[in-house]
């Protein structure tokens, strides 16, 4: 197979579903060798059986938990001698207002987004830093780093700080030779996106998209993939936003020419 990914070794976390489950299916049509990490055992081994055992092993674990990240790390040495790439997707956005929101839950999601990050990197690292170089790759959101919204002090908080983890490690890391970045995906459409959401509101969602749709997972798979191959070698300690221009707009009206003057 002649991959843009050929046989580099990539580890990628949150890869069940949705956006994982695209970079995974991305990466081994290019050639990659897939270390797949969830929670959610049953869908991770579907996708094993999809993209084939001799190319792809699952394990059952969770990002925030510092054990389960340094087996993960242990399985791909184990299994496939090294690790190349590690995306760290893992994440959940439930919504809370401010004045509702309780300890736990606030915790809960920095746990998961923030620490898990921070945890999923520090487990990847001495097998990157032995091997003289590698790459990095987070999934932030456009939430937080750019906007808001009511109910998403957390999960905004989470992302923010997931790009501060970006910039900082970056810089610890460029003389091992790897690179540290992140993607800011917009509204892409996904189980977790759609859940508990009405119609009506992705409709709007999708209202407030210049280029006029939703995302696809594919789409961040695309970038994920551009930051984890060679033509990304002198990029570090960024973010590529990928949302169809849904930040860009200063006036609702940007839809409609006639109001533009
Ligand atoms: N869908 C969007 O519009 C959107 C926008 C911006 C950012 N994101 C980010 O993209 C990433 C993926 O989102 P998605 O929409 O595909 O969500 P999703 O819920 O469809 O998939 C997330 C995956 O992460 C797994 N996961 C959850 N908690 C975990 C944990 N503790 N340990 C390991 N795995 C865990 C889930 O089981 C699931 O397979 C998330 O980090 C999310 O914040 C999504």
């Amino acid at each position: 197979m002649n991959g843009r990914l050929n046989n580099r070794v990539a580890v990628i976390i949150g890869a069940a579903k949705g956006i994982g489950a695209a970079i995974a299916r991305r990466f081994a049509e290019q050639g990659a060798l897939l270390v797949l990490s969830d929670v959610d055992g049953e869908s991770g081994a579907r996708l094993v059986t999809e993209l084939g055992a001799e190319r792809a092993v699952f394990l059952q674990s969770d990002v925030a938990v510092e054990a389960d990240m340094q087996a993960l790390a242990a399985l791909a040495k184990s299994r496939f001698g090294r690790i190349d790439v590690l995306v760290q997707n893992a994440g959940i956005y439930p919504s809370y207002l401010l004045e509702d929101m309780t300890l736990a839950q606030w915790q809960h999601v920095l746990a998961v987004n923030l620490t898990g990050t921070f945890l999923a990197a520090r487990a990847c690292l001495p097998a990157m830093r032995e091997q003289g170089g590698g790459r990095m790759v987070f999934t932030s959101s456009i939430t937080g780093p750019r906007v808001a919204n009511p109910g998403v002090a957390a999960y905004a908080s989470s992302k923010a700080g997931i790009n501060g983890l970006i910039r900082s490690a970056a810089l610890e890391f460029a003389r091992f030779g790897i690179t540290v970045n992140g993607i800011e995906p917009g509204n892409i459409l996904t189980e977790g996106l759609s859940a508990g959401r009405s119609p009506a509101f992705i409709d709007n969602m999708e209202k407030s998209i210049p280029l006029g749709r939703l995302g696809l997972p594919e789409d961040v798979a695309n970038a994920a993939l551009f930051l984890a191959c060679d033509e990304a070698s002198y990029i570090t300690g960024t973010t590529l936003v990928v949302d169809g221009g849904q930040i860009l707009p200063e006036s609702k009206d940007f839809a409609d020419p006639a109001a533009w003057q």
